[in-house]
């Protein structure tokens, strides 16, 4: 505090924070910038203007860390004229580098997942002091995220001021356990722990009391929680029943999903039976050739996953999924690709995520299977594929042509500026429906955070106009 006094005295202290990943991570960087504001620090959206920048990091694919690492670049630069500006690494990236991040003189905190409740700590002796820290996870795998202080600064931290109005993450499990073979999740944000669920609740409530109508529950293998209190074990159903009794909340959706059947039918039952929950289902398949899914360790087959689909779509009427894949993944054949693009036609996803196969180190993937897939035929299938999904979610929005959507708004579109409106001073502004289709439309810049109908009158794969 003191430190913190002190530079105060000469003006504020001020933070840049910059966000790679996925929604853990925006989660992650939300409690941060809390905690840091907290602290007393003041958030600039300008590099230069800093005196500390922190990146918040992905590992998932190597594509992410070099970006991670280009930045860093510019930030040495940066440092060249400014050599008092600290600059901090956290996140995925900084648990798996660790130390091996201060090598080139540009880092000086490097802060793993589980130490973030120390950042502000952190950053006030890197600025007071001028030393280097790593605060990450010795043993990764032998250490439950499951930390008092983790919990608390989960609690404390998340609040509904937050970059999309009405919306809140919340983290319902740490960690992962499935160690499918490509995936360096499991070695960088540890164990899968279940939070409890009275802990999850309260935290909903609390953010319903802050006018947040969208809770998005949060776990890599979301539908695998679990949580055991005396005789009762609890899953994400309970969870979302609980959810659904807090009054403010409006819609509930869960990401990401694992296709394993333990669970599923109390979790599809739970979104026919309970209105807020939204009918919406990430569930990645990954791959549609069992060779394939077997060397990724998934544990289901092709079959077992287009069962599980089409039991979604019998019990939650309206349902639209969304999936992830792998493509190029190490002795993938044509036959193996063209067994994927089956998958995509079969399921009719809503949206899929399509990722050209990288290879990670310390996953059983990179020592076990060679990376024999060349970069052209990865990004040829990568293309491919996005192409044959475009098809569906083409004519998957067309079904909303002339008819009215409820959306929630998020805000100006990223577009909001260079559209054409018509209603004078209007700005375009984007919006979801609970099964998470984007809407455009014009309306006034005050309807972020709340409700509004839609008519919808053109269709793209990816956008509905309104
Ligand atoms: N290479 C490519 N994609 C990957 N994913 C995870 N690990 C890798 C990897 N090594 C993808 C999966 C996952 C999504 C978040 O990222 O499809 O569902
Ligand atoms: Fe990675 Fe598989 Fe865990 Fe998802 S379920 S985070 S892909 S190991």
């Amino acid at each position: 505090m003191q430190i913190l006094y002190i530079h105060k005295l000469m003006g504020s202290v001020t933070v840049h924070i910059k966000s790679f990943g996925c929604q853990m991570n925006k989660l992650d960087t939300a409690l941060v910038t809390a905690a840091l504001k907290e602290a007393g620090f003041v958030l600039t959206d300008k590099v230069k203007e800093a005196d500390a920048v922190l990146i918040n990091t992905c590992s998932v694919r190597e594509h992410a860390e070099q970006r991670v690492f280009s930045h860093l670049g510019h930030l040495k630069h940066v440092k060249e004229e400014k050599p008092e500006m600290v600059v901090g690494v956290i996140g995925c990236m900084a648990q798996r580098l660790g130390k091996g991040l201060l090598d080139d003189g540009v880092v000086d905190v490097v802060c793993g997942p589980a130490q973030i409740p120390q950042i502000a700590k952190l950053v006030k002796e890197a600025l007071g002091e001028r030393k280097k820290t790593v605060a990450v996870t010795e043993k990764i795998r032998q250490e439950s995220a499951q930390s008092t202080a983790l919990e608390e600064f989960e609690s404390v931290y998340d609040r509904a001021d937050k970059a999309i109005a009405g919306q809140a993450y919340v983290r319902v499990m740490r960690g992962c356990n499935k160690f499918c073979s490509y995936c360096v999740v499991p070695y960088v944000r540890g164990p899968e722990v279940s939070r409890a669920p009275g802990a999850v609740t309260e935290q909903i409530q609390r953010l319903a009391g802050q006018g947040v109508k969208l809770v998005t529950l949060l776990g890599q293998a979301v539908n695998c929680y679990e949580y055991k209190a005396g005789e009762k074990t609890y899953c994400l159903a309970d969870l979302l029943e609980k959810a659904s009794e807090v009054e403010g909340i409006e819609w509930i959706r869960f990401v990401t999903s694992y296709p394993q059947v333990r669970f599923y039918d109390e979790i599809l039952g739970a979104m026919a039976g309970l209105k807020k929950v939204c009918n919406y289902l990430h569930m990645p398949a990954q791959s549609g050739s069992d060779k394939i899914l077997a060397a990724m360790n998934r544990k289901y087959t092709a079959a077992e996953y287009l069962a599980m689909i089409e039991k979604a779509a019998q019990v939650v009427a309206g349902i639209e999924v969304a999936g992830d894949f792998i493509v190029g993944f190490p002795g993938e054949t044509e036959e193996d690709f063209a067994a994927t693009v089956e998958v995509v036609r079969r399921v009719r996803y809503k949206n899929c995520f399509v990722f050209k196969y990288s290879q990670r180190p310390g996953t059983t993937a990179e020592k076990r299977l060679q990376d024999v897939v060349p970069q052209d035929v990865k990004r040829e299938r990568n293309i491919r594929l996005l192409a044959e999904q475009e098809k569906i979610s083409g004519e998957l929005a067309e079904r909303f042509l002339g008819q009215k959507v409820r959306v929630l708004v998020e805000g100006p579109s990223k577009k909001a500026d260079v559209s054409t409106c018509k209603e004078k001073g209007y700005k375009q502004l984007v919006g979801r429906t609970a099964e998470d289709w984007i809407v455009v439309f014009d309306g006034p810049e005050r309807m972020a955070g709340e409700f509004a109908e839609v008519e919808i009158e053109r269709t793209s794969p990816l956008t509905l106009f309104g």
